[in-house]
């Protein structure tokens, strides 16, 4: 196992452990001190599925008004923010914002430190693309249902929302960050108004270690 997830583990184990799901986060990110081998979700790159489905539907991005959620070190907001979109891009450790503004000077996105649990009133169905990649699968079960109704949320009228996150069976085995989200938990956002666009269930082979990726649309 790696430095960084070793570390990760020890964190979350002792936030949990005090009932705080969240406030790890903010340590870990502070403790890397502006290394992101410390971050083990960090790669600098794009998320693959996220440029895959862009080009794949052949999406136009120009002007519409997109929301990243829990946007780390900010690859997916720049790279939807260059096809032309109004990026707002949040997450709850100032750390990870201010590290956008460092690694980004000249950046167009608007990078807040939010936490998705207190997230302004006015980002209420104000978005017409959300992204959701890899947030809800680092929260523990008992608060994604909470979790998926803020970015439910979100959506606007005739707006989408792009949903990446590791898969399971129910019976396959849940006990360790990250925590894949079976296809019943999902359904969450259908209950909360959205219409489910598309569903890929595969094996992401790019990973080090081969894991089940759920990508879903959904629209409002
Ligand atoms: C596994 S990382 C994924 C980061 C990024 N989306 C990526 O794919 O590289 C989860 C991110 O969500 C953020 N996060 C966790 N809980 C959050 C919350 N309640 N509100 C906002 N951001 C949150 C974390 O700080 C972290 O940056």
């Amino acid at each position: 196992m790696t430095k960084s997830r070793t570390r990760l583990y020890e964190l979350s184990a002792a936030a949990y452990a005090n009932g705080d799901y969240t406030g790890w986060f903010e340590t870990l990110y502070a403790e890397a001190q502006g290394n992101s081998d410390a971050i083990p979700w960090a790669d600098r790159g794009v998320n693959g599925w996220l440029i895959d489905w862009i080009e794949t539907a052949q999406l136009n991005l120009q002007n519409l008004r997109a929301l990243v959620v829990g946007c780390g070190l900010g690859d997916d907001a720049e790279y939807v923010a260059k096809l032309g979109a109004k990026v707002t891009a949040f997450d709850l450790s100032q750390t990870a914002i201010d590290w956008c503004h460092r690694r980004f000077p000249t950046s167009e996105v608007n990078y807040q430190a939010v936490d998705l649990f207190t997230a302004p009133t006015e980002w209420k169905v104000g978005f017409d693309l959300v992204i959701e990649i890899y947030t809800i699968q680092a929260l523990p079960a008992n608060i994604r249902p909470n979790a998926i109704t803020a970015i439910s949320n979100f959506v606007a009228p005739k707006g989408k929302l792009l949903v990446v996150c590791r898969g399971r069976d129910p019976e396959d085995a849940c006990d360790n960050l990250p925590f894949p989200l079976t296809k019943h938990e999902l359904t969450k956002f259908t209950d909360t108004g959205l219409t489910q666009v598309s569903f890929d269930d595969s094996i992401d082979t790019l990973d080090t270690t081969p894991a089940r990726r759920f990508r879903i649309v959904y629209a409002r």
